[in-house]
Order: C-alpha cells, then sequence, then structure tokens
C-alpha cells in the first residue's frame, strides 16, 4: 500500500483520507464524498482502535460489519480499503508511553468523562498518517473535539496534512448518525431526538434576551425530561473550547447524554466563525 501511495504521490495525484472505526454508515460516506470530491485517490481506514476506549467492554460491544462496510465503501466509490490488525498499527517495539500536548483542551467535555481517550485517538491518526501520507484527512464535525484535537496534532508535528471538517449528517428526523445508534431501541431512538432538539433551543435561544448559563440549565431540564441522563451540554468557544463567557465570536453548542445504556453525544454551530470575524 506504501508503495502504491507513494507511486501516486510521485505521479501528482492528491491523496485524500478518511480514518474510521467501520459500521459505517451515511455520515461515514459524506466523508469520502467530500474527499472524492477534493482528491484524485481516497484511502479509507477501518480500524477499531483499543487505545481510545475506557472501557474494555465498550471495545467489545463495538460494532462490526467489515462486509457490509466493504460494500458500501464500493458504493460510495471509495479507492483503497486499509483495514489493519492491532499488530500493524501498534507493533511490539511501539512506544506506548508517548503523552501529547494539547494545551488543556484534551481534559474538557469528552476528555473530562474519558480521561485518555484522545491520547488514543492522537496515538493512531498520527500513526495512520504516517503510513498513508494523505495530502488531505476528512473528519466529521460530529466529534468537534476530536477534530480540534487533530488541528492541534498537525500542528504540533508539523504534519502537512490538510485537515478538513465535514458537517454533521443526521436521520430525517434530527439524531445525528453514529455507529452506536444501532444499539438504541426504538424507544430511545425516539427520546434521543431531544438531543438535536435542544441544540436547535439553544441556536434561537443565543439570538434571545436569555444568558448563556440559563441556556445551558434549559437545554439539560429537557434532556433530563425525556429520561436521558446529560453528562453535560456546554456553550463553547469553537476555538479554544472553553465555556463560552459572551454571545459573541465562534460559539458551539456541545453535548454528551447517555439514552439508557448508549452513550450519545453531538454539537451544533451556534454562531459562525465569519460572523465573529465581520463583528
Ligand atoms: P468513527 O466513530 O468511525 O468516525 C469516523 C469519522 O466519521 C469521524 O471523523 C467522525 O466524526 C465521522 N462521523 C461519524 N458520524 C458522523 C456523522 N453523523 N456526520 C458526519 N461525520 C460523522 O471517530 C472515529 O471513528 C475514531 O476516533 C478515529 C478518528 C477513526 C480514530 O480511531
Amino acid at each position: 500500500m506504501r508503495l502504491l501511495l507513494h507511486q501516486l504521490a510521485q505521479n501528482g495525484q492528491k491523496i485524500g483520507f478518511v480514518p474510521t472505526m467501520g459500521a459505517l454508515h451515511e455520515g461515514h460516506l459524506s466523508l469520502i464524498a467530500s474527499a472524492k470530491k477534493e482528491c484524485d485517490f481516497v484511502v479509507t481506514s477501518i480500524f477499531v482502535n483499543p487505545t481510545q476506549f475506557n472501557e474494555q467492554s465498550d471495545l467489545d460491544k463495538y460494532p462490526r460489519t467489515l462486509e457490509n462496510d466493504i460494500q458500501l465503501l464500493a458504493q460510495a466509490g471509495n479507492d483503497l480499503l486499509y483495514t489493519p490488525t492491532v499488530e500493524d498499527i501498534y507493533p511490539d517495539d511501539f512506544d506506548h508511553g508517548k503523552v501529547y500536548q494539547f494545551n488543556g483542551i484534551d481534559n474538557l467535555l469528552e476528555g473530562a468523562f474519558r480521561p485518555g481517550h484522545f491520547n488514543g485517538v492522537a496515538m493512531v491518526v498520527h500513526r495512520l498518517l504516517d503510513i498513508v501520507q494523505p495530502d488531505a484527512i476528512f473528519m466529521g464535525q460530529k466529534d468537534f473535539q476530536q477534530v480540534a484535537i487533530i488541528r492541534q496534532l498537525i500542528k504540533t508535528e508539523n504534519l502537512s496534512t490538510r485537515l478538513v471538517m465535514c458537517p454533521i449528517i443526521r436521520s430525517s428526523e434530527g439524531l445525528a448518525l453514529s455507529s452506536r445508534n444501532a444499539r438504541l431501541s426504538p424507544e430511545w431512538k425516539k427520546k434521543a431526538l431531544v438531543l438535536s432538539q435542544s441544540l436547535h433551543f439553544a441556536k434561537a435561544a443565543i439570538q434571545s434576551k436569555q444568558s448563556i448559563k440559563e441556556i445551558e440549565a434549559e437545554a439539560i431540564k429537557r434532556i433530563k425530561n425525556q429520561g436521558l441522563k446529560p453528562e453535560y451540554f456546554s456553550i463553547i468557544n469553537g476555538l479554544t473550547l472553553q465555556d463560552a463567557t459572551r454571545k459573541s465570536g465562534f460559539l458551539v453548542a456541545v453535548t454528551a447524554a447517555w439514552a439508557g445504556d448508549v452513550r450519545l453525544i453531538d454539537n451544533m454551530i451556534l454562531r459562525d466563525k465569519s460572523d465573529s470575524y465581520a463583528k
């Protein structure tokens, strides 16, 4: 694979890369479509990365649907699928002790509830970028903090790959697509709609007189009313990921909640980057 990709690069072909953990859905396929638009050759990886899971049981329960994934990738016009083994990614001499520096953005939000998670994500994406050497990597806004982490990784490790963030793909009712949704019962799937609804509420409320704290409290209340257990609902500065103190600049609402035994995350840009530059 390295030889093939090297030859393509030598011939001036632009290589786009979409890292995934499989159980592919329209969200993943949208990344491949974006990569196809911007690049000549698209590589997708499927690797359920053990170093980013906090619980062994979550790793064991992670859906694995390789045969179906292969069909979806062929239909989407993906050029090359890379399915490494754990030994390929983490050979015996691999340095598992590497601690990445993220200026604190790894300890907030998802990082606060999943210690070490982003170090594991950075470790695997760093390794995959080293193997694939793509011109651009395509990642979903669905995992907004993950995109911020990889932006920081590319910066601190001086990597030459361009990062492209692609919009969240949702079901027609508004649920952000996720491989974990397969574990939701029809009842929980319906109740989980409150997540995107509360994000829409925040987007509208940010224009009102309500304070940021009031909006966050109201959103938490709405999520609890549906029987979900929220871990956080925060309105943050989209660049620093710190809690927003003013209703200006690049604002993103981010949330995580348990729907039964399934942990879901979602987010919405409330106020665009371009707005903040304009004002
Ligand atoms: P995974 O959860 O499989 O997601 C792979 C990519 O698909 C991520 O960039 C994610 O943000 C994107 N994605 C997931 N759901 C989406 C949706 N509804 N709309 C748009 N994009 C969506 O994220 C990971 O895997 C891993 O952490 C990985 C980066 C592969 C490292 O192991």
